[in-house]
């Protein structure tokens, strides 16, 4: 039977007393190995036996309807089999966590490249070929693509704390300003991919997903069917950024083919795809408007955005989430606008908010220091609110100050001059600084461990994207359980093994890890009551238990093995706290004179977010994070056809993200921080911390070289010089 745990009911102390030491080693990944090696089975790579290829078929109109479909040509081609038109396609993937149901399209068409049907062939370059084939006629309508001229816009009501026009008017310095961030695509290395495989009512997909026990909800709604029929493998993902959050289209394609074929049906997206009809991070424009006294503490924290999405999308960039909590200031007005337009949907995208939010309001910070005199370290450090700005709620381990005093110390912050001061050559050199910030949070998570009488097992249908799942799970198993790691097993990625948070939102790793904790100290009462023991009084190490003077090998201990579930629920969040991930990174750049082509020669992230459960796999996360906000500072750029809609830069070709020669030495150091409140084993999420705030950094640094103020990102040269 399940135990199941509520957060404000659990202690999170033991594993500071269990002594292994496996808990934040940078243990490499188990399964790395079979990765690299290409002995892993991705999605698609799965030997089923004989299958069938599918292709997505793909609106080429931006908005309307398809009338008719005039499939006789292709269903005459040698190999093709069938054709399905997609009346029950599920739109944004990303809305299925958020519970609601996802909505069917029926024949509607809302952006060019929509996916609306597939053709299935014996192989899949005839598959391709014909759906590139299939005519299709539709009746198109009118269609508004520009954000900026849409004649639909939505707004959320203003949120107003104190009186921020008096504030702004009496402040003795001021920034208001424009920000304007680009569209972004995931465009995870393993492109959307689904092998489908029916017998009799039950369907198995192997599929590349993040959140496997919701998207059985989505495919079994999508389908028809019960959800006990769908079971869903995904046991190594390359990647998902968000962009596998909710079930997409492959997957119920493969699904639907499969069933009416009788056999199994394959069905990968090409990288276009991926880009086209995925999900993309929404363009926004910000606007900032920060007042300080004359001592630089603010008094007003203004911020407006403005996204876009599809008309009905339920999702919209939580642009300001970390305006809400990062800096003090009485006087507090937040608003957004949704522009209801027909481009690829917008869905989550690697911190989700923070990721652009956290460009405009640490590059209004970096102003507001320039017009107050200020070092910018400085004006932050000064900015640290006492308790939560608009709540009064005291927040869990926070050690932001550390992380900037620590930073600037480390990185030479005392070398910063002011613009255009230091030159090498054609090259001006500049630092900058950014916060980080990304709300922690804690999702329901349940984990099954059995320990036998030579080892231990963990099963819970939690992912791995890529991040060290099957990594920290098994250290907190070994650890928890006195075992080497090898002798622990983790198993994830079935929706058969108890129900996970999944991967996203940075949630991950801490809750599945905390439920695989609890069934470990569930694991532990067990052999205590065995040893006739206190709880407390028990040690587990090398695969012997001991109490007092008695010890007794785990194999004689054992007459059978011993299975624990445990669930963590949250508790009654955020009242007593609140939890978020901090940090603070610093660049260092050189822009050409003549060119404005800008190199990151440095840059350093310093980062707090409770227990670090494995150091490489953590420090890999922030690499990633930071790599990112390079791209977002310099490179990333969907760029949207204006007639029509879509992206035209479609692949990684021609979207630019930074490669190895744009990515300088990355120093990455972890501050020693619990989070008490945020979870069992106070850690907390990592995933999204290291993009938040990267990229101002970067061109915060630019100013700092040149004296060109970065509003419009991506900073290409066009826009430094
Ligand atoms: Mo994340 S963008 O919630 O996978």
């Amino acid at each position: 039977m399940t135990k199941a745990f509520r957060m404000d009911e659990v202690q999170p102390r033991l594993l500071d007393e269990t002594n292994q030491n496996v808990i934040g080693q940078p243990l490499a990944r188990p399964e790395g190995y079979l990765k690299v090696s290409g002995q892993a089975p991705y999605a698609a790579e799965v030997d089923v036996g004989e299958m069938a290829h599918g292709v997505l078929v793909r609106a080429t109109i931006t908005k309307g309807r398809v009338l008719r479909v005039h499939d006789e040509k292709i269903r005459k081609m040698d190999g093709v089999v069938d054709v399905h038109m997609l009346d029950r396609m599920i739109r944004n993937p990303a809305q299925g966590m958020m519970g609601e149901s996802p909505e069917q399209l029926g024949e509607r068409i809302d952006y060019l490249g929509q996916p609306i049907g597939v053709v299935v062939a014996e192989d899949f370059e005839t598959a391709r070929d014909a759906a590139l084939q299939l005519e299709i006629e539709y009746s198109e309508e009118e269609a508004e693509v520009d954000p900026d001229n849409a004649s639909n816009t939505e707004w959320t009501d203003k949120e107003d704390y104190g009186d921020i026009d008096t504030a702004m008017d009496r402040a003795e310095f001021t920034v208001d300003s424009e920000y304007h961030t680009a569209a972004h695509v995931a465009a995870a290395m393993e492109p959307h991919a689904a092998i489908a495989v029916w017998e009799g009512e039950k369907l198995t997909l192997h599929g590349s997903c993040q959140l496997i026990k919701f998207n059985v909800k989505e495919l079994a709604d999508a389908l028809g069917i019960a959800e006990e029929n769908v079971h869903i493998l995904s046991p190594y993902i390359g990647g998902g950024f968000g962009s596998k959050l909710g079930i997409s289209p492959e997957a119920v394609a493969a699904s639907i083919a499969a069933r009416d074929l009788g056999k199994p049906v394959r069905v990968v997206m090409s990288r276009q795809q991926v880009f086209d009809s995925v999900l993309r991070r929404t363009e926004t424009t910000q606007r900032l408007f920060l007042g300080a006294d004359a001592d630089g503490r603010l008094t007003a924290v203004g911020h407006h955005d403005r996204v876009s999405n599809v008309p009905n999308e339920g999702f919209s960039e939580p642009t300001n989430q970390a305006t809400h909590f990062l800096y003090s200031g009485a006087n507090r007005r937040y608003s957004q606008e949704t522009a209801r337009i027909h481009r690829t949907p917008s869905g989550s995208v690697r911190a989700p908010g923070e990721a652009v939010g956290m460009l405009a309001l640490e590059t209004a910070m970096d102003e507001l220091a320039e017009t107050a005199r200020l070092d910018p370290v400085e004006l932050r450090l000064r900015n640290i609110p006492e308790t939560h700005p608009e709540t009064g709620v005291p927040y869990s381990a926070r050690m932001l100050a550390e992380c900037l005093k620590d930073g600037a110390k480390e990185f030479g912050w005392n070398q910063r001059k002011a613009p255009r001061e230091r030159k090498e050559g054609d090259w001006f050199l500049g630092m900058g600084v950014a916060s980080a910030a990304r709300m922690n949070m804690l999702l329901p998570s349940e984990a099954r461990v059995t320990l036998t009488p030579t080892g231990a097992i963990v099963e819970t249908d939690m992912t791995d994207i890529g991040t060290g799942t099957y990594a920290i799970l098994n250290q907190i198993t070994a650890e928890m359980l006195g075992l080497p790691v090898e002798l622990v097993e983790v198993r994830l990625g079935d929706s058969s093994y108890p129900s996970a948070a999944g991967s996203g939102g940075s949630f991950g790793a801490a809750s599945s890890g905390s439920s695989v904790f609890l069934a470990c100290k569930a694991i532990r009462e067990q052999i205590a009551k065995k040893m006739d023991c206190e709880g407390d009084d028990l040690t587990l190490s090398g695969g012997i238990a001991r109490c007092g003077n008695r010890e007794k090998k785990l194999e004689d201990l054992l007459d059978a093995d011993i299975v624990e579930t445990a669930q963590i629920k949250p508790g009654k969040t955020g009242k007593e706290a609140f939890s978020s991930g901090f940090g603070a990174h610093f660049a260092e750049v050189a822009v050409h004179e003549w060119t404005g082509e800008v190199r990151v020669k440095r840059m350093a992230g310093w980062f707090a977010a409770g227990r670090i459960l494995n150091e490489r796999t953590a420090r890999s996360q922030c690499w990633g994070g930071m790599i990112w906000g390079i791209g977002s500072a310099l490179h990333e750029h969907a760029s949207h056809d204006p007639r029509r809609g879509h992206i035209v830069n479609r692949d990684l070709a021609n979207y630019h993200v930074p490669a190895s020669l744009d990515v300088p030495q990355l120093d990455v150091t972890f501050l020693d921080e619990r989070d008490d409140h945020a979870n069992p084993i106070q850690a907390k999420g990592i995933g999204e911390l290291g993009i938040s705030g990267a990229g101002a950094a970067v061109t915060n640094a630019i100013y700092n070289a040149c004296g060109v103020r970065i509003r419009t990102f991506p900073a290409t040269p066009d826009i430094v010089l």
